[in-house]
């Protein structure tokens, strides 16, 4: 099964003719079909949790696109949700927590998930290792413990998630108790949704970028070695992409870390530099500007081909954005990139 997924075979640090191509956010409002879809249900959560919805919103990028990897149809809130605090998505707003201030908020927290809640997560997936095509990829996925630990404290996304960074310099104790509590909850959350069906997890560290070195040492790097090492001795086959943003040159961090297979890049790292601080046995997933993608035509060509010449053997590569897709993108842009990506239109 696993020699005939290209996105399998990459992950296992094999360098594939033409690279894997899947996107961050893949699903989402730039579909229409996600839009009327969206529509049947009430709130973002209920979506989320409804195992039929899930399952459809995952395959309808893969059917548009032919994509190698499906991420499940998810959100990293849900597992705040799980753990007791209140989650909301305001339409056009992004998400909304009852934000924590101090450590009477952090013990009305759950000491583990709910799995229960999380219980539709596994469902989805279970139905979506069946309803793939046979080369595609099931890629399950968490927030790592940072990004939603500043979500959680500030009660949503800000610029630079200074109400969690104030928190950990203030609190620093109580601080970590919440990442060790996030670094338990994912590792069991990934561990489970590999035993339901994902093939390949990807730990989504969105605010990466924000924290001065020290601080990334203690709240990026050592949560994210932490949680991969529980998820490896669980399942040792599993590959794990760790997608870092905004690490730049703190990227070389992640070098000693046994647990993971691959690093998601962001737009601003240039390719080359990565390659020169990461062993080879990394792939490397990225990095095309979401922007570029929805200017589309001759300038996305160019900038398809600077990302694919960047990427150079012999590691293993697969083609990714540097970030989300946005919701402006024209449809006809990203049948044009995968084409171009498979080498189906000529530079
Ligand atoms: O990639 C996929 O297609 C799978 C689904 C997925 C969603 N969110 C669906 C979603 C994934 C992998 C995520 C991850 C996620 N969620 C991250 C990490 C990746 C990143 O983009 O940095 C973060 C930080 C979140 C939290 C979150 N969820 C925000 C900030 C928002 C609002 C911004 C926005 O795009 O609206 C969401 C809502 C959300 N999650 C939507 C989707 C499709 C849009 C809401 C809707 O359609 O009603």
């Amino acid at each position: 099964m696993r020699a005939g997924k290209p996105l399998l075979a990459a992950l296992a640090g094999k360098r594939q003719p033409t690279p894997p191509i899947w996107l961050m956010r893949q699903a989402g409002r730039y579909l229409p079909e996600y839009r009327d879809l969206r529509a049947k249900a009430a709130t973002f959560l209920d979506f989320c949790y409804d195992p039929a919805l899930a399952v459809e919103a995952t395959l309808q990028p893969i059917r548009r696109f032919g994509f190698d990897g499906a991420i499940l149809f998810s959100d990293i809130l849900v597992l705040p949700d799980a753990l007791g605090q209140r989650v909301a998505f305001e339409s056009g707003d992004g998400p909304r927590l009852d934000p924590i201030y101090d450590a009477q908020d952090l013990a009305k927290l759950s000491r583990q998930p709910d799995w229960n809640r999380l219980g539709p997560v596994f469902e989805a997936l279970d139905r979506l290792k069946t309803a793939l095509p046979s080369d595609v990829a099931l890629i399950g996925f968490c927030g790592a413990p940072w990004t939603v630990a500043s979500y959680m404290i500030a009660g949503r996304g800000t610029p630079d998630q200074a109400p969690a960074r104030l928190f950990a310099y203030r609190h620093p104790d109580l601080f970590a108790a919440l990442i060790d509590r996030l670094v338990d909850a994912s590792a069991e959350y990934l561990i489970r949704q590999l035993a339901a069906g994902a093939e390949a997890v990807q730990i989504f560290d969105s605010w990466a970028g924000v924290l001065p070195p020290a601080e990334f040492d203690r709240w990026c790097v050592a949560p994210i070695a932490a949680l991969a090492a529980k998820v490896r001795a669980k399942a040792p086959e599993a590959p794990i992409i760790a997608f870092p943003r905004g690490a730049g040159t703190q990227l070389a961090k992640f070098a000693p870390l046994v647990g993971i297979d691959a690093i998601g890049l962001d737009t601003a790292v240039e390719p080359r530099a990565a390659d020169a601080v990461l062993p080879g046995r990394f792939a490397l997933q990225g990095n095309l500007d979401p922007l570029a993608l929805i200017a589309g035509g001759p300038r996305l060509d160019h900038e398809v081909e600077r990302v694919l010449e960047g990427f150079a053997a012999p590691r293993a590569h697969i083609f990714n954005l540097g970030h989300g897709i946005l919701p402006e993108t024209p449809v006809d842009n990203v049948e044009r990139l995968v084409a171009r990506v498979r080498g189906e239109t000529s530079p």
